[in-house]
């Protein structure tokens, strides 16, 4: 036992055993010995809004209750996030339209963007406007870009499309004037825009209810959570869903260890093609 200071003091040995197994199979995610005090403190709120009075009835209620599993996994896990965060990726993905597929979508194939783990939503968004930035010629492109997490309130936000004014300063300028409508201290996007999203609940260690592939794929930020079994399970699957010559895009501290075995080839900063 060890305490803390907070309404409720005590966690045992035996709830965190349970609480990180519990997330692990869940979602795939590692609560290392390390992240003590992060689930206590961030799991404290979810013992007060279920009014239970220690981690063991919080254990105990878990097991038979899924959706305060996957409120648990949404306390225990970060949704930072930013509009063309990593900005090389949508220069990348920017160049990949013009140089790879602008051609096949003149032709009439549509075009498929995955933001996998999308939290809030500012990559989709930030994928939407870079491809539309591209193909805004052809005015009949068809473009679907999907953003998925395991968060349902993420998923929320996303869906909305509004975002607050301090976040203005991560689009460029001259794209937000493009596609963005500022509204008092807010700003959403234009129609053009918001009709190519699609925002689903995907558990990325689950099934995948869909068997489209994409000519690229965002998956950043959230492998970082997984141990190395399920990170390679998972960058098996994401590189099964590309199109040859699409692109695969991963966090800054991620890495693929075994890209050939995946036909996949490395390249720029935390990229990845697929080449067969
Ligand atoms: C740090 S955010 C990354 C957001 C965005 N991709 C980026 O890089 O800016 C991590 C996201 O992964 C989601 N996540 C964690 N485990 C997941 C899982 N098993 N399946 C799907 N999403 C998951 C979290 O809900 C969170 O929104």
């Amino acid at each position: 036992m060890f305490e803390l200071t907070g309404k409720y003091e005590k966690i045992s040995r035996q709830s965190l055993k349970i609480i990180s197994q519990i997330a692990y199979d869940v979602s795939g995610i590692i609560l290392s010995e390390k992240k003590e005090d992060l689930i206590f403190s961030r799991l404290n709120k979810r013992l007060r809004e279920n009014k239970l009075s220690s981690f063991e009835e919080y254990c105990i209620f878990i097991q038979s209750n899924p959706d305060e599993r996957l409120q648990m996994i949404a306390s225990l896990t970060t949704n930072v996030t930013a509009f063309y965060r990593e900005r090389h990726h949508f220069q990348y993905l920017s160049k990949l339209i013009k140089n790879k597929f602008i051609d096949r979508i003149k032709d009439g194939e549509e075009l498929r963007i995955w933001s996998a783990a999308c939290s809030s939503g500012e990559e989709a968004y930030s994928a939407a406007m870079t491809v539309s930035d591209v193909l805004i010629p052809l005015a009949v492109a068809k473009i679907k870009i999907l953003g998925t997490d395991i968060d349902n309130g993420m998923l929320g936000r996303s869906r909305e499309g509004v975002y607050s004014i301090e976040e203005k300063n991560s689009i460029p300028l001259e794209i937000f004037n493009k596609f963005c409508i500022e509204k008092e201290n807010q700003f959403t996007f234009k129609k053009d825009i918001l009709e190519k999203l699609r925002f689903k609940s995907l558990n990325l260690i689950a099934e995948w209810p869909f068997e489209s592939k994409f000519h690229a794929i965002f998956c950043r930020n959230v492998a970082i959570y997984f141990d190395k079994m399920t990170r390679e399970k998972l960058w098996l699957r994401l590189a099964q869903r590309l199109h040859v010559g699409g692109e695969l895009y991963i966090g800054h501290s991620e890495r693929i260890s075994n890209p050939d075995m995946l036909s996949l080839r490395p390249f720029g900063l935390n990229s990845y093609k697929k080449v067969k």
